[in-house]
């Protein structure tokens, strides 16, 4: 494979991606980044400059394995010490399979800051896809807020408990629009003329197909994609070739990457909306619109229409049955091992510890310790971190999934999992009532390292006995981010291959913050010596820097 080098460039500027200025973190100028364009196989190389003066960085890049580049994968406080400001750090790896991937900050709330961007690998040389298309085009859709990373890390986190809300906007590529004339808007802060904030258009050439790779980084929202008028063949989940089904609307959870196909086979003659609608939340937040522009109408002209509504919000079955119908591509299964060596049922429950709203898994609130997991554990740095282990499952017959969790016993933890090298793992994600009476949400887990067999959904309570017996074991997809639906469960399955410590957490930015996570160690002893570049922090400060 070829070596690709970037010069990246991170500090804050005022944009205004949705009309409304504020300050956001840019790469090289831009959010979203740069897009990383590689053939599998390439060594990427990034040169990562933070300029944010005040502010520590790390760039994780979610879907990529990092396989014998551990360290490379940009989790603060798992894999690497933080890039302090005016520091360069050199994040270098290789992509070894093709598909669309993403990546973003992994320190702290950053994300939602805007700094995130694409990633897409393409095939060899003379190797084809099991599908064919005229162009290839890329979307990140994410959710906007104007308060600071800073104001909502501290309302999460204070007594009493300040939730962050709805976001103001729906971002599709960058790019949204927030109502300036809403009462409490300081004019000049809020300009609807500003370019800035002209809605994204996808421009089309009558009759072409076009493969349209859609991700994920909201920070909280769900949504509900589509394109008013045209259908849209599914083809890719997070890298995989997925058996084609056709949809309306693409239900997409944070995290999640997919390809579709869709023929510009409309009316020509005009416009036709992209929509993004929150989903699985009572959203007051307006759906984030950009413009499906039939060539050569005007990419700003607007559709003669009413932007569609999209689904209903609360209305779980179609999710549920649209996360079902994903299967791999009959060409291309990967079939899972048929049975496992160990299963962890993992409770997802809200509760109070000391006073602070915190979520939960197994009664255990996960925080990170200050000096990275892989650090410690390569260099016996034993007193870093609790070395209890979370427990593998929870009281099973006694828990009531239905009702508002007390958890009275939940404690918080930066305990990490030890999965023996090479064997199986089976991992059930159970879902439950929240605080609030009636309500369960929906969270996208995502794997670090790994992609992940989705061997199962169901509704209500996992029954251990039954359950497995109806696991799809011949052509489940591989993911590396995948929903619990309300009150449902999740099942996956995985190899722990990949030496390394890797993050397995809800990809809502403000869960994770609030303990939503787990870590796995697996392998550890197969690695060779550490980067220095990835020390410095906590108890490796003496382990000097390059
Ligand atoms: Cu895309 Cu640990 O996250
Ligand atoms: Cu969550």
């Amino acid at each position: 494979g070829r070596v690709r080098h970037y010069k990246w460039e991170v500090k804050y500027e005022f944009k205004s991606p949705d009309c409304y200025k504020k300050l956001a973190i840019s790469i090289n100028g831009r959010s979203p980044g740069p897009s990383i364009i590689a053939q599998q196989g390439d060594t990427i190389i990034v040169e990562l400059k933070n300029s944010l003066l005040t502010e520590n960085v790390a760039i994780h890049w979610h879907g990529i394995r990092q396989i014998g580049t551990p360290w490379f994968d940009g989790t603060e406080g798992v894999t690497q010490c933080p890039v302090l400001p005016g520091d360069t750090f050199v994040y270098k790896f290789v992509v070894d399979r093709p598909g669309t991937y993403l990546y973003h900050a992994h320190y702290g709330m950053q994300r939602e800051a805007g700094l995130y961007g694409s990633i897409r690998v393409s095939l060899p040389n003379g190797e084809s896809e099991p599908f064919s298309y005229d162009y290839d085009r890329s979307i990140i859709l994410s959710d906007w807020y104007h308060n600071s990373t800073y104001e909502q890390a501290a309302g999460l986190s204070s007594i009493p408990f300040v939730w962050v809300g709805e976001p103001h906007s729906i971002l599709i590529q960058g790019k949204g629009r927030f109502n300036c004339s809403t009462p409490g808007i300081e004019a000049g802060l809020c300009n609807t003329t500003n370019p800035e904030c002209t809605p994204y258009a996808l421009t089309v050439i009558p009759r072409k197909t076009y493969r349209l790779r859609i991700g994920s980084l909201t920070s909280l929202s769900a949504l509900s994609f589509e394109i008013e008028g045209h259908n849209m063949t599914v083809v890719e989940a997070d890298g995989h070739y997925v058996e084609p089904f056709v949809v309306q609307n693409l239900f997409i959870y944070s995290g999640e990457t997919y390809s579709v196909l869709i023929t510009a086979d409309q009316d020509p003659s005009r416009n036709y909306w992209a929509s993004a609608k929150v989903v699985s939340r009572n959203s007051n937040t307006p759906n984030g619109l950009a413009i499906f522009n039939y060539y050569p109408n005007h990419p700003r002209r607007s559709p003669p229409t009413v932007p569609p509504p999209g689904p209903r919000w609360n209305d779980t079955e179609p999710r549920l049955a649209q996360s079902i119908a994903i299967k791999s591509h009959q060409g291309y299964i990967h079939p899972p091992p048929q049975t496992s060596d160990r299963v962890i049922v993992m409770l997802n429950t809200q509760n109070r510890i000391n006073g602070n709203v915190r979520w939960s898994i197994n009664n255990v609130s996960f925080n990170l310790p200050h000096t990275p997991y892989l650090i410690s554990l390569k260099h016996n740095l034993l007193h870093t971190f609790n070395q209890n282990p979370p427990p593998d499952g929870y009281d099973f017959a006694n828990y009531d999934i239905y009702s508002i969790a007390m958890n009275v016993n939940a404690t918080t933890s930066n305990g990490i999992y030890k999965l023996k090298f090479n064997t199986t793992v089976d991992i059930i994600l159970q879902n439950a009532n929240t605080m609030n009476p009636n309500n369960s949400e929906t969270h996208p887990w995502h794997l670090h390292g790994h992609d992940f067999w989705v061997v199962g959904y169901g509704k209500g309570k996992f029954d251990k006995f039954k359950d497995p017996k109806n696991y799809n074991l011949v052509n489940p997809i591989m993911k590396n981010t995948v929903p619990v639906h309300p009150y449902g469960w999740t099942a996956l399955r995985f190899r722990a291959d990949n030496p390394g410590v890797w993050a397995f957490h809800c990809h809502i930015e403000s869960h994770f913050f609030m303990g939503m996570g787990v870590v796995f160690e697996e392998g550890i002893e197969k690695l060779g010596s550490l980067p220095t570049s990835i020390m410095g922090c906590g108890d490796t400060k003496g382990f000097h820097r390059p």
